[in-house]
């Protein structure tokens, strides 16, 4: 069965878009659309991101502005979304606690300055990324040494499962174009750009998503989806090494 961040599964051939066109058809209504993924993910990465709120924070590919607003709502003055999605980040600046914050650029060339960010985080995005390793020059490159860097995705092993990254909407599923790595392709990209592992997890659906699926009428699908590792989190901490230490 392939499913979605949505809980919709999706069929076994649906039509597959780049990400310009998905996040373009998609931003009218991924905020409606109950989402089992993102909802165990905030239960998870909320409690690890601690006082935010004398931090500068990155959130990047901050599509609709999720992380922004939940990190508004702890207190953070000094957040900025990054996103290459007018129609996502269009959605994001309706929002009081988005508007202002937001930036039109690619992750892989962040329109910031240098050791400027104390925690970035990543969220649904990596698989996105066509060269991961341009991604993680350019992340490390704006944090700060001790920055702590979240990131997370759905996970290699959902992937194996059939789960892709998409929606429904009134003429099509459409599946978004990724690129899938092993969790240790990862690591060994964001160790070799001065960041050291703290943290991995693999995350499982749990009761409080059964909620969501039986809201969706999917009750009987809930089981068989909590088996399977649904989303791979990690935190790396920046070296406290400068960044010319890592160019040289
Ligand atoms: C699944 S959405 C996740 C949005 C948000 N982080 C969240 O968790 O709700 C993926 C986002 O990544 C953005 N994206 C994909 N590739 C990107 C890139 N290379 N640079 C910037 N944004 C990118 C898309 O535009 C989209 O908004």
């Amino acid at each position: 069965m392939a499913m979605a961040p949505q809980e919709i599964p999706i069929p076994s051939e649906p039509y597959l878009s780049n990400v310009a066109e998905g996040y373009e058809r998609w931003a009218r209504t991924y905020d409606r659309c109950p989402n089992p993924l993102l909802a165990r993910e905030e239960r998870y990465l909320l409690p690890l991101l601690g006082d935010v709120r004398k931090k500068r924070i990155l959130d990047l590919a901050c599509g609709t502005g999720r992380w922004l607003e939940k990190l508004a709502a702890q207190g953070s003055q000094l957040c900025m979304g990054v996103d290459c999605s007018a129609a996502m980040l269009g959605i994001a600046a309706g929002k009081r606690s988005a508007a202002g914050r937001l930036t039109h650029a690619y992750c892989e060339a962040l329109p910031f300055a240098s050791e400027a960010v104390e925690l970035a985080i990543c969220s649904f995005a990596l698989g996105h990324f066509a060269n991961l390793d341009t991604f993680a020059a350019e992340v490390s490159r704006v944090s700060k040494p001790g920055a702590d860097l979240f990131l997370t995705d759905l996970h290699p092993e959902a992937y194996n499962n059939g789960w892709r990254v998409g929606f429904r909407d009134e003429n099509d599923a459409v599946e978004i174009e990724t690129h899938t790595r092993t969790a240790d392709e990862s690591l060994a990209t964001f160790s070799s750009h001065g960041f050291s592992l703290v943290t991995t997890e693999s995350l499982r659906l749990e009761a409080p998503e059964q909620i969501i699926f039986a809201r969706a009428g999917r009750a009987d699908r809930f089981a068989s989806a909590a088996q399977v590792p649904a989303i791979i989190a990690f935190h790396f901490r920046r070296s406290q090494l400068s960044n010319e230490f890592w160019e040289t």
